[in-house]
């Protein structure tokens, strides 16, 4: 029998308006708060989104990238183009597409290794430039901005629902399957890529329960994870990172499900700190490994996963009271082998891990 999935128990994850004074705004969950408070921000600042977004208050790949690409649009829509035209439009926008550049860096440099920040906060800038080339005025780039931004968001939904169409029919009946971090609704901006598969096996009666690793340092899973998985009413079990060999060993898992920050050309993929040695433990048990990403996610200028940068964080996410003589060690990804991938899942379909398109 299919489990009762309550889909709209889960809100919006973010969401680009206009306010009443017709300027623009980004709403967004504010993550750190979870899973005590669900607790919404509203901004008109694009630093502040760039703020949520260093600070893990807006995380996961796919919505960073959203938010970024509001970030922008909000810079464009309440500072750039009224700046740009306080003294008489310029048509070839020349000072609106030079602060835009400098813009841009900062927003990319907000988070390194997922490659949809970058992604898609640079399509935002080439379409910019192109519409100024075509003799736009700022205030009609920073429109085109602002409906590409809200665009991405609605776009987001449907590619889940088609990552967690196709990755459904990996799923058997009855199954446990295991995540690590958050790669759900919250992370995107709604119905989630891991958890999408999740979701859309749970529609079709396939799953028995999720175990979700607690994901030190910044426990995505113990806080989100199991907090969306509660709200959707998906049976979840949380257990501590250093529980899944055991958990393996005693046969428990049928299948391990993660999301991606980025994929190189070859299938190595990057994704939160721990997903390497789940998947080396998934090799060890005979355990399926399966990476759910959007296309958006794969970075094909390189070739394998050496290439792709490692975020470090603060010390005080691994150490909160520094202790005299002690060091802390903070990378917030690690590099999955494609060797150890079973396949990846996109919203195109199932691929092995060497054959992405
Ligand atoms: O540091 P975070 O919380 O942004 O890390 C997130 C992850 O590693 C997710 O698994 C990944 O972004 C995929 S989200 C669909």
């Amino acid at each position: 029998m299919a489990n009762e999935i309550r889909l709209d128990n889960l809100p919006r994850t973010v969401a680009l308006e206009h306010d009443g004074e017709g300027r623009a705004c980004f709403s967004y969950i504010d993550q750190r708060k979870l899973p005590e408070v669900l607790a919404f921000e509203r901004t008109g600042q694009w630093r502040q989104v760039v703020d949520a977004i260093k600070t893990l208050a807006v995380r996961g790949a796919p919505v960073i990238g959203i938010a970024g690409a509001a970030a922008l649009a909000l810079w464009a829509c309440n500072e750039g183009a009224s700046r740009a035209c306080s003294h008489g439009c310029d048509p070839a926008a020349s000072r609106f597409l030079e602060e835009l550049e400098a813009v841009v860096d900062e927003i990319v440099a907000a988070r390194p290794t997922a490659v949809n920040l970058e992604w898609a906060v640079r399509r935002a800038a080439h379409r910019a430039r192109a519409l100024a080339d075509e003799g736009a005025f700022p205030d009609e780039v920073a429109d085109a901005l602002f409906a590409d931004a809200q665009r991405m968001e609605a776009e987001d939904e449907a590619v889940n629902r088609a990552i967690g169409a196709h990755g459904a029919q990996l799923v058997g009946p009855g199954s446990r399957l295991l995540t690590h971090c958050n790669a759900g609704s919250l992370a995107t901006a709604f119905y989630g890529t891991a958890l999408g598969v999740v979701y859309a096996a749970a529609e079709r009666g396939l799953v028995e329960r999720v175990y979700a690793d607690e994901t030190r340092p910044v426990g995505q899973g113990a806080r989100l994870t199991a907090w969306e998985l509660s709200r959707v009413g998906v049976p979840c079990t949380l257990i501590c990172d250093n529980m899944a060999a055991s958990l393996m060993a005693a046969g428990r898992v049928d299948a391990v499900l993660v999301g991606a920050d980025r994929i190189a050309a070859n299938g190595d993929t990057a994704n939160k700190i721990g997903t390497y040695g789940v998947a080396v433990l998934a090799r060890h048990h005979g355990i399926p490994f399966y990476v759910a990403a959007p296309t958006s996610t794969i970075d094909f200028s390189l070739a394998d996963g050496s290439g792709i940068p490692i975020e470090e964080r603060d010390p005080s996410e691994v150490l909160p009271y520094p202790l005299a003589g002690v060091d802390v060690w903070n990378p917030a990804f690690d590099v999955t082998p494609a060797s150890l991938i079973t396949a990846i899942v996109t919203e195109r379909g199932v691929f092995a891990p060497g054959e992405l398109r």
